[in-house]
């Protein structure tokens, strides 16, 4: 996608063949920054600090991370090494384990000198295949925009929670794919954006997108959703994951189950992009994903710009409050009304999504 007419991906390769670069996600909106990875360890810290996040940019960032480790030390030792230090940098995303399993499997059988070539060369394929999946993924959802009817005025108006766009995959997005494909295709479309506390991704990384793409939209704080859906303001939810199980349970950004919840209420449809390397299909039950507890401060802070233009974070609690933070829910199965992938659209169940990933299915 473009940044003030600037063609841009999240991930690339620096021109010296071995850096890599990725734009630092918590300094938007205020400041676009890109920054260097030279280290395997720069990648770790840069996953684990969300300098990028989103399921689908995590397994790439990580997958530049075994190539950065292969690039210092090819050895057997560094491969496990940069293996299990990468795979401990965030919980939830189950992309991260889907690329660092890829790499290993490629790398180990291969004689270390040959490692540090195939780990880029793979990395690069994963990136422009995750770019690939997300541009079917919008064609996907385009056909469901396509038949809605709005409900008030000319509009379509959909709600998104979190960020699910470009900048939480390697291009295009996953939930926003669809939108930008609708946007592009001339439909006149609106979209309300969750702020997302605690880290405020709709604020800060949404809204920044959608902007920048010219997309009409409106950020809103997390509560308002129901109350705009039992006003017919709201078509359509979609949403992006972090793992989906395969009975279809969605693990995504705290905050997305009540948006569900209050989507069913109201017969609004709730849609999920997803790409298949978000499918988990060892797990049957949401309630078995691991949920990311991440720091309190998210919670007790809030960064934003001063009117003197710096940037600044202030305290919100009464002292001694103690605040929690934990980052995603899960969604069940029941209250989505379809999954959106790079091969189609089904049902959220272990037969819908078995009905486009028949390889999937278990030996009888
Ligand atoms: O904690 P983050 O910002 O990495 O979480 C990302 C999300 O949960 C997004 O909502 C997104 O849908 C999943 S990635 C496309």
């Amino acid at each position: 996608m473009k940044v003030d007419g600037v063609p841009y991906r999240t991930i690339w390769l620096a021109p010296d063949g071995t850096t890599v670069q990725v734009i630092d996600q918590t300094l938007l909106p205020h400041a676009f920054v890109v920054r260097d990875w030279r280290r395997m360890e720069d990648a770790e810290r840069g996953i684990r600090t969300m300098i990028v996040r989103g399921a689908p940019l995590i397994g790439a960032a990580a997958a530049y991370g075994m190539a950065l480790a292969m690039a210092a030390d090819p050895s057997d030792a560094m491969l496990t090494h940069a293996y299990t230090v990468l795979m401990a940098s965030r919980p939830t995303a189950v992309n991260l384990r889907w690329a660092l399993d890829d790499l290993h499997a490629l790398l180990a059988p291969l004689a270390p000198p040959e490692r540090r070539d195939a780990a880029y060369r793979r990395a690069a394929e994963i990136c422009d295949e995750d770019a690939e999946i997300c541009r079917r993924i919008g064609e996907n959802g385009l056909g469901l925009i396509r038949q809605i009817k709005p409900r008030s005025g000319e509009r379509v108006n959909a709600l998104t929670h979190c960020n699910a766009g470009w900048l939480a995959t390697v291009d295009w997005g996953t939930a926003l794919a669809p939108i930008y494909q609708a946007h592009d295709a001339g439909i006149p479309i609106h979209v309300w954006v969750d702020e997302t506390r605690p880290r405020n991704q709709g604020a800060s990384l949404t809204a920044w997108e959608l902007a920048k793409h010219g997309v009409p939209h409106t950020v809103i704080a997390d509560n308002a959703g129901g109350h705009l859906m039992q006003r017919d303001q709201v078509d359509f939810c979609i949403t992006g994951t972090d793992r989906t199980t395969r009975c279809g349970d969605v693990c995504n950004k705290i905050g997305t189950y009540l948006k569900a919840l209050a989507a069913h209420d109201n017969g609004v449809p709730f849609y999920v992009g997803l790409p298949y390397p978000t499918i988990d299909w060892t797990l049957e039950r949401g309630a078995d994903i691991p949920i990311e507890e991440r720091s309190a401060a998210e919670v007790s802070r809030i960064a934003g710009r001063t009117a003197a233009g710096a940037v600044a974070t202030v305290e919100l609690l009464p002292a001694g409050s103690p605040a929690a933070n934990p980052a995603f829910d899960v969604t069940p199965a029941r209250l989505v009304t379809a999954l959106v992938t790079e091969r189609g659209v089904c049902a959220a169940s272990e037969a819908g999504l078995l009905s486009l990933y028949p390889d999937r299915a278990r030996a009888a």
